[in-house]
């Protein structure tokens, strides 16, 4: 019996944000860790969100469409 932990996953939402799900840690461009406060966490793919890099719900007043 395994007891590692399950694979990380991404998963994109249709016209909203990439779901991030499992152990992955988050850096900033100069490699400054960014908390997360969650397991699961919706990170912005619209570029409109003013917590990047998480999704604030703003793809939706904005329209945003994804093609998948
Ligand atoms: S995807 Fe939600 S604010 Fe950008």
């Amino acid at each position: 019996m395994s007891t590692s932990a399950p694979q990380p996953t991404i998963t994109p939402y249709p016209d909203g944000p990439l779901l991030l799900r499992g152990d992955v840690v988050l850096q900033t461009a100069d490699g400054e860790v960014i908390p997360r406060h969650r397991r699961t966490v919706a990170l912005c793919r619209c570029g409109l969100s003013a917590i990047k890099p998480f999704c604030d719900g703003t793809h939706k007043a904005a329209g945003f469409r994804t093609e998948g």
